[in-house]
């Protein structure tokens, strides 16, 4: 049977969230045309939920991003896919599923930064703030969470539980060092 732990976020709330960051994200942007760039995997199921949630027209891509991390971050980052789109002189929203040590984030901000955009903001369906390391500013966030290990909706552990509709932590024997794929 494919479930992790306790659910932490069910379904229902995930959807009215997402809908509020949607409609905010389309008010502050009205009247122009904003680029979402959604961190793969672990962004791909709230990209596609968030971006429904925009009454606006928009363009989105997805960069890709991995990660050695687990009770203690190796801080190595590696892009696996960078942006493929130029988006000087536009507003970029990266859309992530998480913000943890900040550091995955951090390394793609400097990237996105050399490409010249009007603006950045980031939109996080997750934060754990406690985990901080690098300081990030993040304008949206849908749900700051304590620092316990979550899966579902997109997150992963050992690439398992992306499906599940909800936020679950994990059960604490499954936790450990591991590998994390964006
Ligand atoms: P960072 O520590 O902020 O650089 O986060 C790196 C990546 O680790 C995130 O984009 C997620 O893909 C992953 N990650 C961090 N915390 C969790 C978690 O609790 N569950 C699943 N993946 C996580």
């Amino acid at each position: 049977m494919n479930s992790a732990g306790n659910t932490l976020i069910t379904e229902e709330a995930i959807r009215s969230r997402v809908n509020e960051l949607g409609a905010e994200i389309a008010r502050d942007y009205a009247g122009g045309r904003p680029v979402l760039v959604g961190v793969l995997n672990g962004a791909l199921v709230f990209m596609a939920d968030l971006m429904r949630a925009i009454d606006l027209p928009l363009e989105y891509y997805a960069v890709a991003a991995s990660s050695y991390a687990g009770t203690e971050s190796t801080g190595s980052v590696e892009i696996i896919k960078p942006l493929d789109a130029d988006v000087s002189g536009r507003d970029v929203i990266v859309v992530e599923d998480i913000v943890d040590t900040g550091i995955t984030l951090d390394r793609l901000l400097q990237d996105l930064r050399a490409a010249q955009p009007a603006s950045i903001a980031v939109c996080t369906l997750l934060n754990k703030p406690s985990r901080r390391v690098v300081d990030v500013s993040i304008k949206y966030v849908g749900f700051e969470i304590p620092n316990e290990f979550v899966v579902g909706y997109g997150l992963d552990y050992n690439q398992q539980y992306r499906n599940l509709p909800y936020v679950a932590t994990l059960a604490p024997e499954q936790d450990g060092q591991h590998r994390q794929d964006g």
